[in-house]
Formats: structure tokens, C-alpha cells, sequence
């Protein structure tokens, strides 16, 4: 099982990206902010004990985020690895997945601070199929109909406000950002400017991981 890593800040365009590299990669994408919101949604005990954290931009627990990659990676389709997108964020994160899988590529997606907050605050996605976009930078071509599924139903995420993506950057800096280092010391973090057009990154992405 060998398993790649998509780094960097929020809105940085991890999820974007992943979902563009998931069929070259052949490895199924886990977004442990997808499982979070899903959970919090659901009302799972998970779910009950991570809002808090979510809603003021702060990293949810480490015990919770290793339980729930634990419980995933027992699933059928991650047999041949996986590929992780906002996972892990802390050294202790990093720590217990390489007791789990082997990493042979850390992407990081690469943006300035500058730029965050309006990637963020434009942000929506497909209600039925998660299809992201934004409302300058990656808009459906048709108004209001999902690209990908056709469906009209478009949602934003309660945490895309100013001031919580200000916290959630602050949580990156302190927390996440140490972890490039970690990883830096393996050689297998590869740097990809992603303050640039979505297609030329996902070229990039793709080049580093042949
Ligand atoms: P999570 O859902 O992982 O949020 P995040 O890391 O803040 O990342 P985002 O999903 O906001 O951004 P992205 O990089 O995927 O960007 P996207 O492609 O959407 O986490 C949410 C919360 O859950 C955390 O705050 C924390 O509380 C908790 N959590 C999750 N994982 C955790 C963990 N491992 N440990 C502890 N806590 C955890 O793009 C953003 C926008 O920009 C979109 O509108 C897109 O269309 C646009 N865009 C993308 N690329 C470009 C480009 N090149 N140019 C212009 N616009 C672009």
C-alpha cells in the first residue's frame, strides 16, 4: 500500500486538484474535512466532538483525525493506497500514518496568504456531487448548474467566512506548516507554485508524480 499526500494552506487547492489527479493516480481521494463535515452533518459522536473545533477554525483533535484515517484505511478500495488531501496537518498525525501506509509523495500546493481569503470567501460546490468552484476563478459555465452533474443545487461551507479562514490560516502556520520539514527530510516533498492557472498546476502535479 503506498499512498500520496496533498499539502498546504487552506484554499490552497487541494481538493480541486485532487479531484483532477484521482483517475491518473488510480488512488481514491480522503478528504478528512469531507468525513468531518459528513459526520457533523450525520450527528455521529465524531461529529458532536469535532464541530466546535471546525466552526472556530482550529484543528480538531489528533486521537479524533487518527481514529477516524484508522477505521478508513480498513475499507476495500484502499488496498493499493490512497490519496490524502488536508491530512495529515500535525508531526503526531504524520507520525501514525506512516505506521499505516507508505508515503511516496508529499504535493505541496503552495499559495500566499494574500490570496486565501479570496479563494475561500468565493467558494461554492455542487450540493449532489461536491463538484468545487468559485464564483470568479472556477465558475460553472452554466449559472447555477453543476458542470458535472447537472444538478442546481449549489452549497457554501459554514467555515468560508473572513474571520474563520483567518484562523484556520493562523492553525496552518503554527501547526501544519512544520510538518513540510518532516517530510523535507524524506525527500519526497515536492513544491508546486499554486498561485497559477488550476490546469498548468495539475500538469505540475502530475509530472512530479511519475
Ligand atoms: P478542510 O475541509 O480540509 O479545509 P482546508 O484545509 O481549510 O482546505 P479547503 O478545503 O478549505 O481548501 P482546498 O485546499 O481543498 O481548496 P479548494 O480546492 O477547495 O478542513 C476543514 C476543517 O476540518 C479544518 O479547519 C479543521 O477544523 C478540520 N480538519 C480537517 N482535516 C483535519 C486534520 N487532518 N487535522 C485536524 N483538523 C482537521 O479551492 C479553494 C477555492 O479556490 C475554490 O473555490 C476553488 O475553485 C478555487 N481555486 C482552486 N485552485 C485555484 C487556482 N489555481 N486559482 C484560482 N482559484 C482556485
Amino acid at each position: 500500500m503506498t499512498s500520496i499526500v496533498l499539502f498546504g494552506p487552506p484554499g490552497a487547492g487541494k481538493g480541486t486538484q485532487a479531484a483532477r489527479i484521482t483517475d491518473s493516480t488510480g488512488l481514491p481521494q480522503v478528504s478528512t474535512g469531507d468525513m468531518l463535515r459528513a459526520a457533523v452533518k450525520n450527528g455521529t459522536e465524531t461529529g458532536m466532538a469535532a464541530k466546535q473545533y471546525m466552526d472556530a477554525g482550529q484543528l480538531v483533535p489528533d486521537s479524533i483525525i487518527i481514529d477516524l484515517i484508522k477505521e478508513r484505511v480498513l475499507e476495500k478500495d484502499a488496498q493499493n493506497g490512497l490519496m490524502f488531501d488536508g491530512f495529515p496537518r500535525t508531526v503526531p498525525q504524520a507520525e501514525a500514518l506512516a505506521e499505516i501506509t507508505e508515503v511516496s509523495h508529499v504535493i505541496s500546493i503552495e499559495v500566499p496568504d494574500e490570496r486565501i481569503v479570496e479563494r475561500i470567501c468565493g467558494r461554492y460546490s455542487c450540493a449532489s456531487c461536491g463538484a468545487v468552484y468559485h464564483d470568479t476563478f472556477n465558475p460553472t459555465s452554466t449559472e447555477g448548474v453543476c458542470d458535472q452533474c447537472g444538478s442546481k443545487e449549489m452549497k457554501r461551507r459554514a467555515d468560508d467566512n473572513e474571520s474563520t479562514v483567518l484562523q484556520r490560516l493562523g492553525a496552518y502556520h503554527e501547526q501544519t506548516s512544520p510538518l513540510a520539514d518532516w517530510y523535507d527530510a524524506k525527500g519526497i516533498f515536492h513544491r508546486i507554485d499554486g498561485d497559477r492557472d488550476i490546469d498548468q498546476i495539475t500538469v505540475d502535479i502530475l509530472q512530479a508524480l511519475e
